[in-house]
């Protein structure tokens, strides 16, 4: 069996025992799939500028986020359907990140629920809102409140769905069809395809219960029919609602940034969504120097994420912490709950070995002097 050394690794590995409709799904962009390749150019062309003769022998990489001390400046974002790679997916992925002691986010679209994520894994919870109407909106938010989350992610970069062209070829949706492509890529997924026929097919968790019971919901949700009329007025709204860390996702405006600030967000989170909604967007990192200037809130970055030194340039660039999205999905489809524990804990590895060789020996000291211009 391959060594599993580096995220890539554990990428290839999930690619092998995923069976390819699910493994798309999990990789893919939007249209052309251009984004997916400049989120990656962009961090390999910054250059670190490493400072000599510093004392490194002690580094920490924690830091404080919203009050919050963290155990590495990452987190887990929120992806939609992780029951598809491991049943369970989403409490696997927060138990994950409570042991790593770091965030987890769980994502509208998860296989299980508001409050079975809570009782399973404890730590530090984030909500992701999609608002598909302000009713159902209201109860998932006061439920995620009662539960007990720390932080509400409103998800601004899905008015439409994008263009996903891989799923569209593979007609890959929620529920998942029974065809005969998808039986045959499942029996060249025995692993895979009998964790599933023990455990039946993913469902949306939180809409199945009594209060969000909504099929016209449930319906628009897998269809990633969202409310398109919800603008700056709604944030307004979700502010009064929500007495906690309140955080707009899918900001890449400075303009932007700024407004949501002035509409009571607490941060703001500088994402192209992974590169699955609009193939022509700029990498987070193209916007963020100015973003961070503009506003006076943590501003938090994704997209493209894989290696530590990545996330170290993202903080010496302005960001406050990076969320992370397929990275940890990788090791959870590659090998469950472990693989996540082992994705976390090989990232800051990576993390420290970077600090350690460009003379930071905390994340406070990172700043624009560690990047070439
Ligand atoms: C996502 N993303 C996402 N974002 C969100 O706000 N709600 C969601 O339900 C989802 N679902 C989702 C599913 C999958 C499979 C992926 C890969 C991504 C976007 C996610 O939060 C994040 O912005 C990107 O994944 C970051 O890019 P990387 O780290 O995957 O390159």
């Amino acid at each position: 069996m391959a060594q599993l050394i580096n995220v890539d690794d554990y990428r290839k590995r999930a690619r092998r025992v995923l069976p390819r409709m699910v493994y798309d799904y999990l990789e893919g962009g939007a249209e052309a799939e251009l984004l997916l390749d400049r989120n990656h150019r962009v961090l390999a062309n910054i250059r670190l500028l490493p400072r000599r003769l510093r004392d490194v022998h002690k580094r920490d990489q924690r830091i404080e986020l919203f009050g919050r001390q963290q155990s590495a400046p990452f987190l887990i974002g929120p992806t939609g359907l992780n029951g598809a790679f491991r049943p369970e997916g989403d409490i696997s992925l927060a138990r994950a990140a409570a042991r790593a002691g770091i965030p987890f986010t769980l994502s509208t679209p998860a296989q299980s629920t508001i409050e079975a994520v809570a009782r399973g894994a404890g730590g530090d919870l984030w909500f992701q809102l999609y608002v598909v109407e302000k009713g159902l909106a209201k109860s998932l938010v006061g439920r995620a409140l009662d539960a007990g989350y720390s932080t509400l992610v409103l998800t601004t970069d899905v008015p439409v769905n994008g263009k996903r062209e891989r799923d569209m070829r593979n007609g890959f949706g929620v529920p998942f069809k029974l065809t005969p492509r998808m039986l045959a890529d499942g029996a060249l997924h025995p692993g895979w395809a009998w964790r599933f026929v023990r455990s039946g097919m993913p469902q949306l968790a939180n809409f199945v219960t009594e209060d969000a019971a909504n099929t016209q919901a449930q319906y628009a949700v897998m269809h990633r029919q969202m409310d398109a009329s919800f603008d700056w007025d709604d944030l307004a709204w979700l502010r009064q609602l929500w007495p906690n860390t309140l955080l707009v996702k899918g900001i890449l405006s400075p303009d932007d940034a700024a407004r949501a600030v002035e509409c009571g967000a607490d941060g703001v989170i500088v994402s192209n969504h992974g590169g699955r909604q609009l193939d022509d967007l700029p990498s987070p990192l193209e916007v963020l120097p100015e973003i961070a200037a503009r506003v006076a809130c943590p501003v938090l970055v994704d997209s493209g994420y894989r290696r530590g030194s990545d996330v170290v340039k993202a903080l010496a660039l302005g960001a406050s912490a990076v969320l992370l999205g397929r990275a940890p999905l990788y090791g959870l489809a590659a090998r469950g709950e472990r693989g996540v524990d082992e994705v976390l804990a090989l990232l800051s590895s990576e993390i420290d070995t970077t600090m350690a060789l460009i003379g930071a020996a905390s994340i406070n000291d990172l700043d624009s002097t560690f990047v070439l211009k």
